[in-house]
């Protein structure tokens, strides 16, 4: 019997449920795949964008589901946790034994180091993997994230009130600093904490709406790249030239200023 990758992986996935609850041995849990299946690649040789189903799921009831899953691990797990959560009761299928936990490490930036912001690496892994064309919500999210004042969204019974804040930007450390002045608050208090909560239901929230849309065949971008960082990115994104030498979509204000040409 042939099996597919995907196949493969619920398999694995089962597995590894089996092993937590039974207590078997890791290895004898995946016995029944004696080697690892090819990649599925398209007929240029690349990986084949393979998403799984998807129904349309209440944003408000996603977005609850990663704040309480915020407080087990951390942002990056939550919006992903939150969502296949939710699609696990809705759809069932791959998404009943899909391993979350691993995703752990990118909490504060990948393992603190303030690099992207945790909430949109979990938003950018959920929509590759349910989204038949993801590049262009990830796209739509980022910018959005940018431009936003976030949190934007309490979630039930939420343990701080939060005033939100324009990071301006998709990285932790940016984001987070932007919070600290608007609040008065430190990078290290409870509320801080539990802002990151917000912030990570807040964003899947959004990326549920976005999912939505793009289901129902509705998905009308509105947050495109400023006309300003897309004028410095048509010079210093020019190939074989001696200006090859950047390769960004983020706001290039947050950290450069215009310069005379
Ligand atoms: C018309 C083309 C053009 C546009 C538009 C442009 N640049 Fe440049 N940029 C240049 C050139 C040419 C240099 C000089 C390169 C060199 O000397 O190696 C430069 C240099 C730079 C440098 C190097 C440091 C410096 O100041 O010399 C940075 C950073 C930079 N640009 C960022 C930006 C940003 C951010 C924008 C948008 C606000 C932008 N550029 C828009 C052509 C452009
Ligand atoms: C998060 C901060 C950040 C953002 C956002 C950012 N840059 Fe940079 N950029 C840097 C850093 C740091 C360097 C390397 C240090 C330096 O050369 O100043 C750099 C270097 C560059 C250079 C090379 C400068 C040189 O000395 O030759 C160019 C050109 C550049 N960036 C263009 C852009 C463009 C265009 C954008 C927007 C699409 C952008 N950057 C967005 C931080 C940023």
């Amino acid at each position: 019997m042939k099996v597919s990758r995907r196949e493969a992986l619920g398999v694995i996935a089962g597995g590894v449920g089996a092993t937590v609850v039974l207590g078997m041995r890791g290895t004898d849990a995946v016995a029944a795949i004696e080697n690892r299946p090819p990649p599925v690649l398209t007929e240029k040789g690349t990986l084949k964008h393979q998403p799984l189903p998807y129904e349309p799921l209440d944003p408000v009831y996603v977005g609850n589901l990663t704040y309480e899953a915020f407080y087990h691990g951390h942002c990056m797990y939550s919006v992903v946790e939150g969502l296949v959560r939710a699609l696990s009761e809705k759809v069932g299928g791959p998404y009943l034994t899909w391993p979350t936990a691993t995703l752990d490490y990118g909490f504060a930036g990948v393992n603190g180091w303030g690099s992207i912001c945790g909430t949109l690496n979990g938003a950018a892994y959920a929509l590759n993997l349910i989204s038949p064309n993801p590049g262009p919500l990830i796209d739509e999210l980022y910018v959005w994230f940018e431009q936003t004042s976030l949190p934007n969204f309490v979630p039930e019974g939420p343990k701080f009130e939060i005033e939100g804040a324009v990071a301006n930007s998709i990285l932790c450390h940016v984001s987070i600093l932007a919070w600290t002045k608007a609040s008065g608050l430190g990078a290290f208090t409870p509320e801080r904490k539990d802002r990151c909560g917000q912030l990570a239901a807040s964003v899947a929230v959004k990326v549920t709406e976005l999912l939505n849309a793009q289901a129902a065949g509705e998905f009308v971008p509105a947050y495109p790249i400023s006309e300003e960082t897309q004028e410095c990115r048509g010079c210093h994104t020019q190939k074989a030239s001696y200006l090859e030498n950047s390769q960004s979509k983020m706001d290039c204000f947050a950290c450069h200023e215009k310069h005379p040409l």
